[in-house]
């Protein structure tokens, strides 16, 4: 099949979360099983100074109509791999920045133009190279709009630019929402500003369009799948998804195992695996020194990797401050976001510098280490649409103390309702059920025997991106 992805994040080349990762596996995946890929991406910063982008050749000059303007950009391409082409849409002044969506806590004022070019100037070039998809598949509000733009661009100009479109929402939380005013920017007809169309309360709606318009519809779990049509989750589209049920899936992301894989990853002190473990105490003890600790600690080490924002159940960790500074436990958090969080969680390491650490950056290497070095993940989400650091640390053999909710619920066995079988902890989304799933670990902890048992199972699991792809490669023949 021939196959196009849009996105806003690609790993290697740009990524603020598991977007990032979901969508450069599940490109490799289909890639390697013989698909034709291309993935659009815009023309970030970052993106452009990566090594592989050295390669990329000018394919395409680009005029793109935007309300009563015409706004000019550049496509560029390069092949990283067999089988697939990264596309990048280029434009100075909307892309050549240094974050892709806003500087600190405020987005930037252009998001709609920039995301409306982006969508833009893949329908182009899949009209003018003539690409021909049989699938195109958009992920997130970024791009939501390109399932609407291609069967409007199809029409305008009589040609096929794709067989079958789908949209994944990998967080419906994000919905890029902006001023009415903004929808003439799309050159959409106008009776799509409205109820059925992507005008959501008198503003525009990205999100809504995807939803809407593609084909099909998926998220990145079945639990997911269920609870963004109910208010509690649905964050105010739980209506619009409710009348795409028939046409919405949930697949779960995998794990990239050459890159999440603890017997060959190179950002580590030492390699192991589930057979010999001796190099986890190595990574353990590089971890402890890494953050200034004594790396004679014996105890418990709880690691959180994430973006700070309420959804990753901060306030849930902070609340359980007594825990972090009464137990003799240390706690090491790698995670940058908003101000609020980091200044909190600041506060709280300040009370206890020599056993809670917090590293406010984006740093990929030591997201690696808090992996493999800690005992146990603490990920007690609000919500998760899937969640990709549950199933590192599984991968990792550092059990999981995760929320039931969404992809978590669907990826972490709890070890005490299901002793034979566990491979974390599962715990309610509050105060209470974090303080319940953290006593529990103590406990887990102290059983040497029964910690090791569920660590082996942990890392027997399959999240593997082979299996996880296969999914994706069913819904499109199922849709075509
Ligand atoms: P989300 O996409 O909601 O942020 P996921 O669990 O799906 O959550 O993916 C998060 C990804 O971002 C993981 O690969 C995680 O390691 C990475 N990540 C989050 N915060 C940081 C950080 N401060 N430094 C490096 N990587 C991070
Ligand atoms: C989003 C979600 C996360 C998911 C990721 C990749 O960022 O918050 O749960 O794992 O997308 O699909």
């Amino acid at each position: 099949m021939k196959i196009v992805h849009a996105a806003s994040e690609l790993f290697p080349y740009i990524k603020t979360g598991g977007l990032a990762d979901a969508v450069g596996a599940l490109a490799i995946a289909l890639a390697d099983s013989g698909h034709e890929v291309s993935v659009f991406l815009p023309g970030y910063r970052a993106a452009l100074e990566h090594r592989d982008a050295a390669e990329a050749v000018s394919k395409l000059r680009l005029k793109i109509e935007l309300g009563d303007q015409f706004v000019s950009g550049e496509v560029r391409a390069f092949s990283p791999r067999k089988n697939l082409t990264i596309y990048l849409i280029c434009r100075e002044e909307y892309f050549d920045r240094r974050a892709p969506y806003g500087n600190g806590e405020r987005d930037f004022e252009d998001n709609a133009e920039r995301f409306i070019f982006f969508c833009k100037g893949v329908t182009e070039t899949l009209r003018l190279l003539d690409i021909q998809a049989d699938i195109v598949h958009a992920h997130d509000w970024q791009a939501a709009l390109l399932p609407l733009l291609v069967r409007e661009t199809e029409r305008r100009h009589g040609v096929t630019l794709a067989l079958k479109t789908v949209f994944t929402i990998h967080n419906i939380a994000y919905q890029g929402l902006f001023p009415g005013v903004k929808f003439g920017l799309t050159n959409l007809p106008d009776e799509l500003y409205n109820i059925d169309g992507i005008e959501y309360y008198a503003q525009v709606s990205f999100l809504k369009g995807g939803i809407l318009f593609a084909d099909r519809v998926t998220t990145v779990s079945p639990r997911y799948a269920q609870e963004i049509q109910t208010p509690e989750f649905g964050c105010g589209m739980d209506g619009v998804v409710q009348t795409r049920v028939e046409d919405l899936s949930g697949l779960l992301n995998g794990v990239d195992n050459s890159i999440w894989n603890p017997s060959i990853d190179a950002h580590l002190p030492a390699r192991y695996s589930a057979a010999d473990l001796s190099g986890k105490g190595a990574c353990r003890t590089e971890l402890l020194k890494r953050v200034g600790f004594d790396v004679k600690f014996k105890g418990p080490v709880f690691g959180m990797v994430c973006r700070l924002t309420e959804q990753k159940g901060v306030d849930l960790l902070l609340e359980n401050r007594d825990f972090f500074l009464n137990e003799d436990v240390r706690l090491i958090i790698l995670g940058s976001g908003s101000k609020r969080l980091e200044d909190e969680v600041r506060a709280l390491t300040a009370q206890a510098p020599q056993k809670i650490t917090l590293t406010a950056k984006l740093d990929e290497a030591m997201s690696h280490l808090v992996e493999a070095g800690s005992d146990f993940f603490v990920m007690p989400s609000l919500f998760e649409p899937c969640g990709l650091n549950q199933m590192y640390s599984q991968v990792y053999g550092t059990l999981p103390i995760v929320s039931r909710v969404g992809g978590l619920a669907d990826t972490v066995i709890d070890t005490d309702e299901n002793p034979a079988t566990g491979t974390g902890l599962m715990c309610a989304p509050t105060v209470a059920g974090l303080a319940d799933g953290l006593a529990r670990a103590l406990r887990l902890f102290a059983d040497r025997e029964r910690y090791a048992a569920a660590q082996q199972r942990a890392m027997a699991r399959d999240f593997s991106w082979t299996r996880a792809s296969r999914g994706y490669e069913e819904l499109y023949r199922d849709a075509l």
